[in-house]
């Protein structure tokens, strides 16, 4: 495995984890932006003209076949990095609590995750190819056929490292970050070890970022409304931005679809203590 063999982790290195489609981009913004806000003006803010896939590079992107991960190590302390790798193929090295790493991980209602994966994909898809119906995405993602493993499963063993060690595994669900986007703030600050200050409190430091990061912003930045897209690069910017709303699985799944959803998740998390309402 690439990671276990190759990647050598620094006790300083935050990682942004996620299943796809479940707020990455934002979560990598928001990140970026509260660990640095000391280092950079808001009005000319880095987001405003780089993607957060440049400023928080995938680690799993990072490391060549051949293994060579030249590219974040010469990434200066601490490294912001990004993974949509599940928790449990991280090498102990990473894992243990003694071992410094923290992780910032997000998840969402899987109705919408869902959805979101069915526009994605459709949106990378050959043109000459047809597109992916509903119940063809919707089969496939309740048999587990997923990215990076089965969702649920991805959302728990990140859950579990969360109650486990709550120092190395910070856990957020999309649907809070959007209600109450300043207390996110301030969690993910407060765990990542650079609280709020009183003063920065009073400088309102915390609603400019909420604001940087915020979809209305973000998707109407230039840099993310790139829809380049070539054989080397066949994602642009602007796939990252469709709605960025919290139940818009209602516009697209039948009662039935959702109901069968609903019916799936509340298997896979009985017992777990876990619950996405
Ligand atoms: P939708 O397709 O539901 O709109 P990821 O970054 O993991 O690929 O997730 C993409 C999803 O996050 C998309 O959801 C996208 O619109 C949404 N998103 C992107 N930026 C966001 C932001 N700043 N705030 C809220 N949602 C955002």
């Amino acid at each position: 495995m690439l990671v276990n063999d190759h990647f050598n982790p620094r006790p300083t290195d935050i990682i942004v984890a996620t299943s796809p489609k479940c707020g990455t981009t934002w979560l990598r913004a928001l990140v970026f932006s509260i660990y640095n806000r000391s280092s950079f003006d808001f009005s000319d803010h880095p987001l405003s003209k780089n993607n957060p896939q440049e400023l928080v590079p995938f680690l799993d992107g990072c490391i060549q076949v051949d293994g060579s991960t030249s590219f974040i190590d010469g990434f200066p302390s601490p490294r912001l990095l990004s993974t949509h790798l599940p928790y449990s193929l991280f090498p102990q090295r990473m894992t243990d609590d003694a071992s410094g790493c923290r992780f910032v991980y997000i998840c969402r209602d899987p109705k919408d995750v869902l959805i979101s994966k069915w526009h994605f994909a459709n949106k990378l898809r050959p043109k000459d190819l047809p597109p992916i119906t509903l119940d063809e995405a919707f089969d496939s993602f309740c048999e587990g056929v997923s990215h990076y493993g089965p969702y649920w499963d991805h959302v728990l063993v990140y859950w579990k490292a969360s109650l486990e060690s709550p120092k190395k595994v910070l856990f957020l669900k999309y649907e809070d970050v959007k209600k109450e986007p300043g207390d996110c703030v301030r969690k993910v600050a407060e765990f990542l070890g650079v609280p709020f200050s009183p003063e920065e409190q009073n400088d309102k430091i915390v609603e400019d970022i909420v604001k940087l990061c915020s979809f209305e912003n973000m998707s109407e930045q230039d840099v993310n409304k790139n829809e380049t897209r070539n054989s080397k690069r066949p994602i642009s910017n602007a796939d990252f931005f469709r709605k960025g709303e919290v139940g818009d699985w209602v516009n697209h799944l039948s009662p039935q679809m959702a109901e069968t959803l609903d019916q799936i998740t509340e298997q896979k998390l009985q017992g777990t203590g876990f619950s996405f309402r």
